[in-house]
Order: C-alpha cells, then structure tokens, then sequence
C-alpha cells in the first residue's frame, strides 16, 4: 500500500500587522491582558482587496516549489476555509484557476479552526483510495473579516493566514507521512462559538460569537483525548513524538496540552504570539515556521490537533517529509 507523504510546506501571511497596542487606540482593551490571556502580542490583517484565494495560492505556490511537485501533476486542491471569496463557487476552484492547476479537481472544507486536520484527513482517504496521486492541501483565512470590531472578548483574538501542504503518494517505507488521523464533531455546542449570519438562516455574512470559558474547557479536556485516541491507534505514545505542531488560539491550551503530553519546550511549535487564531491556516502556518526555523526535519513524528467552531476537532500524526 502506498503511503501518503507530505513532501512540501508553504506559507503567507499578509504584510499588515496589527499590534494589541493599536487595538487599545480603539477598544477597552490592553497589550496586558491580551498577553496574559492569550499569548498574542500582534496579528497579521490581509486589507479588503486580499482575498482567502490570494494568500491561499501563495503558500500553495511556496508548497509546491519546496516538494518539487510541477503544477500539472498537482490531481487534488482540498481548501479548509470559513471565509471563502463567495459563496460558491468554492475558494477551492479558484485557487486552482489561479494556479493554473487544470488537472485536478478542488472542493472546500468547512470545519472552522479543526478544517486543516480535516482537509488533511481527507485527502489521506481519497490519496489512500486511489483517486489522487498529487494533492495540495490548503489552510487560509481572512478571518478578521468576520469580526466584530466593537466586541474585545473575540476581535483581539484573531488574525489572518494561509498555509499549504503538498501530498504524494508513493511506494515508501512503512510508517512515513500521514500516520493516523482521528476526527470529531458534536453539534449541541454550537452555541459557544458561531457566526450570527449565513445564506440561509440571516441572508448576511454575521460576526463571530464566543463564550471563550466554556470553549477554553472543551479544547483542553477534547484535545487531551483526541491526542490519546490517535497515538492509539497508531501503537505510539507522546514519548515518540518530536514535533507538537498544535492549532494556535491561545498559548495557555497549548501549555497544558504540552503538560498532558509530558513535552518540553524543544518539542512544541508555537506561534500564536505572532499569528494569533488564524483558524483554518494556523497548523499550516505553524508547520511552515517549524520547517523553516529547522527545527522540524525530515523523519520527524509531527503531532496535529485543533478545535473550533461546531465544535469540530481532531488529531493527525505524520511522519514529515521523505525516509531519510
Ligand atoms: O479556535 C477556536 C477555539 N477558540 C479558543 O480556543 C478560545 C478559547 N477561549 C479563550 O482563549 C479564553 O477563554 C479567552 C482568551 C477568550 C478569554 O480568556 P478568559 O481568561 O477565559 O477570560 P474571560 O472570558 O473569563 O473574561 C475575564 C474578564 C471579563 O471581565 P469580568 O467579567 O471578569 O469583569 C471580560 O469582560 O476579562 C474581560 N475581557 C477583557 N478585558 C480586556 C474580555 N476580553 C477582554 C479584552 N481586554 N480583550
């Protein structure tokens, strides 16, 4: 059987930042609480005319050079976003215009924050079954779009992004690339974190609602699990891995993730600092750090997981990049 390899990361964050202290110019706000809270200190904001599809191709192009992979062998675009270009067609197939990648089919993926370790999951079914051979899988978001700029418990938080994977499947040895993935959802939590407006419900595009305690809890007790749940299905345990790559939404989930796990600092990425939630393009984004800063290396036991809106979460365990 064939293994699913992820062979090259690529990422783009659009060039303004927004710094907490040019928040509290605006809002009830200070750099303080948001640090204390939330680890974040700035967050990148594409401007109007950037698009989810403009930052999502230029990861998808940096992915591509870094694997090799020429754009007409890419067979698959698989795109998590919540802040598509329109309402359809999807931002999927407009990447692919964009890129020129004419022979391959593209479809979105709505899972909110946990959208990347769905995309990748996925695409690892449709790789695995025989129906792609070269995928490109995206995470990219204008999220600062969908916020309300009066509202400080959920408009500090979240920043813009896009970060991208290429996928190959190839005859490799055991145990590389895409190990296991383990996916959730359970709907009665909606109400915690949503958008008050869509097609069908308010004919608007909405803000984003939050009650941030109770997602707090959530995310460390489901995210605790989903990690278990995955490393046993793959026969591993938090000692084999080298990599914790987490979704980026507030550095104290990601602290007592790391504490569960038993990790050092050496072997967690984080970049919600810089970042902030960039929901769907924020283990993309993280990914990319971690391979361009070395820390993360070719063989490297990378573990995934994020949580958001539905509430929607999951975990991966891959195996980065070729056999060495
Ligand atoms: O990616 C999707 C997953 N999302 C998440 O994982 C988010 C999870 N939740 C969180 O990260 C945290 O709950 C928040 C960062 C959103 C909030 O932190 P918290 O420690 O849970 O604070 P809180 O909501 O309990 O609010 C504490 C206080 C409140 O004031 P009172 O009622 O105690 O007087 C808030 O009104 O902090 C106040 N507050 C703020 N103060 C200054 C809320 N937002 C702000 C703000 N600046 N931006």
């Amino acid at each position: 059987m064939k293994q699913i390899l992820m062979t090259g990361v690529g990422a783009y964050l659009p060039e303004g930042i927004l710094t907490n202290d040019e928040l509290s110019k605006f809002l009830d706000t200070d750099d303080n609480w948001i640090r204390q809270r939330t680890g974040i200190v700035s967050r990148r904001k594409a401007n109007p005319e950037e698009l989810t599809s403009d930052l999502a191709v230029k990861a998808a192009h940096q992915a591509l050079k870094k694997s090799g992979v020429a754009i007409s062998d890419i067979d698959c675009i698989i795109l998590a976003t919540t802040t598509p270009d329109y309402t359809f067609p999807s931002t999927a197939t407009i990447v692919q215009q964009k890129l020129g990648a004419e022979n391959a089919f593209a479809f979105d993926v709505q899972a909110v924050c946990a959208g990347f370790v769905y995309a990748l999951s996925v695409a690892n079914g449709l790789m695995s079954s025989g129906q792609s051979n070269n995928a490109l899988v995206i995470g990219a978001e204008t999220f600062t779009k969908l916020l309300d700029w009066e509202d400080r418990s959920t408009c500090v938080l979240f920043g813009d992004g896009a970060g991208a994977v290429v996928l190959q499947a190839e005859n490799s040895k055991l145990g590389y690339g895409i190990i296991a993935n383990k996916l959730y959802s359970d709907g009665r939590y909606k109400d915690i974190l949503y958008v008050d407006g869509g097609v069908s419900k308010t004919g608007t595009v909405g803000h984003v609602k939050m009650r941030g305690r109770d997602v707090f809890k959530h995310a460390v007790e489901k995210l605790a699990t989903a990690m278990d749940e995955v490393l046993t299905l793959a026969n591993l345990t938090p000692s084999d891995i080298d990599w914790l790559v987490p979704h980026q939404a507030n550095i104290r989930i990601i602290n007592a993730m790391q504490k569960k796990l038993n990790l050092p600092d050496e072997k967690v990425i984080k970049t919600v600092s810089e970042h902030a939630n960039t929901s769907a393009a924020s283990i993309p984004l993280a990914l990319n750090y971690g391979v361009e800063s070395g820390k993360i290396k070719p063989g490297h036991l990378l573990a995934l997981e994020a949580i958001g809106g539905g509430l929607s979460w999951g975990a991966s365990l891959v195996r980065y990049g070729r056999p060495v």
